[in-house]
């Protein structure tokens, strides 16, 4: 059966139909949902429950998986999966573990080679809420005021796990809670289609190499609150089976943290280097 691939928003996000993700996918396969996850920034594959295996081999198809740099939440048998879940450890929906994920941000963007991609698998969600939003910033930087776009170009940014924001530090391990701030450009040329996007973020953000503290929070916000729009955003709702990888190099994601029925939520989760294999 040959791949397709619909478009389902217009920002962003596209459904992949036809591809068996239970077993490797061939080459060719291979070729094409990559290239779909360059032209879409976020890819669904839908209806087919995986086993960690299946969800590594399917993450490998865009690019090598690497492990999380949140060591806790690592799959026992699986080191290159994280389950993200809403659970503590006694199986309680907890209001922490529910806030993971909430706010704008890109994922390891506070590394020294920001993460390509991030695949998530569904093992278990709500009947209700728990939707995953997406902002495509290679849209927010190409609508980008010129006035603004000048003020940012050139400029770099620096990251951290958690950015400004201590407690969520807090979530790594001790060695890994006071690495020296990365730095990226503000905008910054994505590696496979050789398009610019902006890539600071609201949550892992901590200032601009070089300015004030003052000037730099004030430019960030008049960036985020461009980056913030509407008309940027695409919001995945979840069903069972689903598995959903979405670019990190160009575009926003957040959970809202919606559970009106404190039901449980559960996701395998691989990282992919951007790198080639
Ligand atoms: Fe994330």
């Amino acid at each position: 059966m040959t791949i397709e691939v619909r478009k389902l928003a217009a920002p962003m996000l596209a459904e992949v139909v036809g591809a068996d993700t239970t077993k490797p996918l061939s080459p060719e396969d291979r070729a094409t949902v990559n290239q779909a996850l360059i032209d879409h920034c976020v890819l669904v594959f839908r209806g087919q429950m995986l086993e960690p295996q299946q969800v590594l081999d399917l993450a490998d198809a865009f690019g090598p998986v690497e492990p999380h740099i949140t060591v806790k939440y690592r799959h026992p048998d699986y080191p290159d999966l994280i389950v993200m879940t809403n659970m503590d450890e006694n199986g309680e929906i907890s209001e922490h573990e529910t806030a993971r994920g909430v706010g704008w941000h890109t994922d390891m963007c506070y590394m020294p080679l920001p993460a390509k991609a991030t695949l998530l698998h569904t093992i278990e969600i709500p009947e209700e809420g728990g939707d995953t939003l997406f902002a495509n910033m290679y849209m927010a930087l190409e609508e980008m005021p010129q006035t603004l776009r000048d003020k940012v170009e050139g400029l770099q940014a620096t990251f951290r796990y958690g950015g400004r924001a201590a407690d969520r530090n807090l979530r790594l391990e001790k060695t890994d809670q006071d690495k020296p701030l990365q730095a990226h450009p503000i905008v910054k040329r994505h590696r496979e289609s050789g398009r610019e996007s902006l890539f600071v973020n609201p949550t892992h953000t901590v200032g601009i190499a070089g300015w004030d503290d003052d000037a730099a929070q004030d430019l960030l916000a008049e960036v985020y609150e461009w980056g913030n729009q509407e008309r940027f955003q695409a919001r995945h709702a979840w069903r069972p089976g689903d598995t959903v990888i979405w670019d990190n190099r160009c575009s926003w994601h957040s959970a809202t943290g919606e559970n009106p029925r404190r039901q449980p939520r559960r996701f395998y989760r691989a990282t992919i280097a951007d790198r080639p294999h």
